[in-house]
């Protein structure tokens, strides 16, 4: 069987993604709310394998990483050490005949409106704060304002004498969190790219002030390239693009943006970045407490220098989507064309891993050995049991994802044998019932 290969399209993801049950506009039956979505069942367990697979590198398999938890809403003083509250805004502007509202930054022209094409109806650039306000507690007033953080990284900080003391580490050492960051964006966009809502996963790495700080960051860069490359993302679709003096903030010695060639062009999936002492150094400023390290053995104190890597959990989390998708054409050897819709997910990405089907659903003996199958496989694999119309199964599988199908036929039920397809090359194997599961492990493991 022959196949080739075309690119998605957002309005096929968005299809897609809606049909099977992986991303949904939040409050749909009320029309929406722009920058918000939901993930449906293969969505959040598509979305909690990607942070999964995040945790697992970042934080278990290193003795130099903790883990942490910190609150969405923290003292306003907070974003205003940060820096959030003076500078975290973009430039907006308004067409007064419209009424719609554009970044400053993503028009050609201040000249006339992209939208309904007046010209002299723009207003002028002015400031516009992301951060989303809230009120905490009973009073109204200027006391009670607080925001959902915009990242999670200031709760890492904030907190760093706790958890250093508590864990009992010293630089360099490493502080992973993954959580919640809300962003009041002028003009969310690509389906879950750029959201008002969304999930960061956040490693600050603490480095000694010993003149090696440089090859930490350079370390992490690699680290993180291996993570893309070890989840099948495309290497021609991928970039780290290193950060120009000019591009980086005045106190950063190097940064580099992760990018992915996504169907409409190339968009950040992760920053990594070296920010120098800045963050500790503003928050130690303004709240009066001493966040320094402490050295037991030199008795010296020092501010420890900041290596980040931020990725969004979403735009990953899309990235694997669009990333896994193929449409492809086939001819088998007959010479007959048929089109099928695959994901090709990593095994450890696909929410689904292995589906068990019975031959024909009206068979009792078939769907109990099916069931039983499934049942027994469940414990090691994500499985899904399913029956109708074998065409379907196998495209239906094969539109979600599953590297494996298993179907109980008849020629198996007499010798203890179920045939396993590969979702990738569509072959079928024929494999003893006992021998599954280690079978399967060395698939998908
Ligand atoms: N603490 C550093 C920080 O927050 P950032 O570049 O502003 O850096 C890091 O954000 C990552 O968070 C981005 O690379 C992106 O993946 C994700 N992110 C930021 N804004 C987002 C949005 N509006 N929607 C979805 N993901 C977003």
């Amino acid at each position: 069987m022959e196949s080739t290969e075309s690119r998605v399209t957002m309005d096929e993801i968005t299809a897609l993604a809606k049909r099977r049950g992986f991303i949904f506009p939040s409050s749909e039956i009320y029309g929406g709310i722009g920058g918000f979505f939901d993930y449906g069942p293969l969505g959040s367990i598509l979305k909690r394998n990607v942070k999964n697979a995040w945790w697992r590198e970042m934080v278990e398999l290193r003795d130099d990483v903790v883990g942490f938890d910190s609150s969405i809403v923290m003292h306003p003083s907070t974003w205003i050490a940060s820096g959030h509250v003076a500078a975290f805004h973009d430039k907006l502007v308004d067409c007064r005949n419209c009424k719609h509202r554009f970044r400053a930054d993503h028009l050609a022209s201040l000249e006339k409106c992209p939208d309904c094409g007046m010209s002299g109806t723009l207003t002028e650039p002015r400031n516009f704060n992301l951060m989303m306000q809230t009120q905490v507690g009973a009073m109204e007033d200027a006391e009670s304002v607080a925001y959902l953080r915009p990242e999670t990284a200031q709760g890492i900080f904030v907190n760093f004498k706790n958890i250093y003391q508590s864990a009992r580490k010293k630089p360099p050492f490493g502080i992973a969190q993954i959580g919640k960051s809300f962003r009041n964006e002028i003009t969310p966009r690509y389906f879950t790219f750029r959201q008002r809502e969304f999930e960061q996963a956040e490693l600050e790495y603490f480095v000694p002030d010993d003149g090696n700080d440089l090859r930490a960051y350079e370390a992490w860069v690699v680290a993180r390239k291996k993570w893309y490359s070890d989840y099948g993302v495309r290497e021609d679709r991928l970039r780290f693009y290193e950060l120009t003096a000019d591009e980086r903030p005045h106190y950063a010695r190097a940064g580099t943006d992760v990018e992915y060639l996504f169907p409409w062009g190339w968009g950040e999936l992760e920053s990594i970045a070296h920010r120098g002492t800045y963050d500790l150094d503003a928050h130690m400023k303004l709240s009066g407490k001493d966040l320094t390290f402490f050295d037991e053995a030199s008795k010296s104190k020092y501010t420890p220098i900041l290596i980040e890597s931020s990725a969004g959990m979403d735009r990953t989390t899309l990235t694997m989507l669009i990333d896994a998708y193929a449409s492809e054409s086939l001819v088998d050897e007959q010479g007959k064309e048929s089109k099928r819709v695959v994901l090709r997910f990593h095994p450890k990405i696909a929410p689904v891993q292995v589906g068990v089907f019975p031959l024909a659903r009206n068979k009792p003996e078939l769907v109990e050995r099916a069931r039983s199958i499934e049942a027994a496989l469940r414990p090691a694999f994500r499985t899904q049991y399913d029956e109708g119309n074998v065409g379907q199964l196998y495209r239906r599988q094969d539109e979600i994802g599953t590297p494996a199908c298993i179907m109980v036929d008849f020629e198996g039920m007499a010798d203890g044998t179920v045939t396993v397809r590969d979702r990738d090359s569509m072959t079928q194997e024929r494999i003893g019932v006992d021998a599954l599961a280690g079978f399967l492990a060395s698939r998908l493991g």
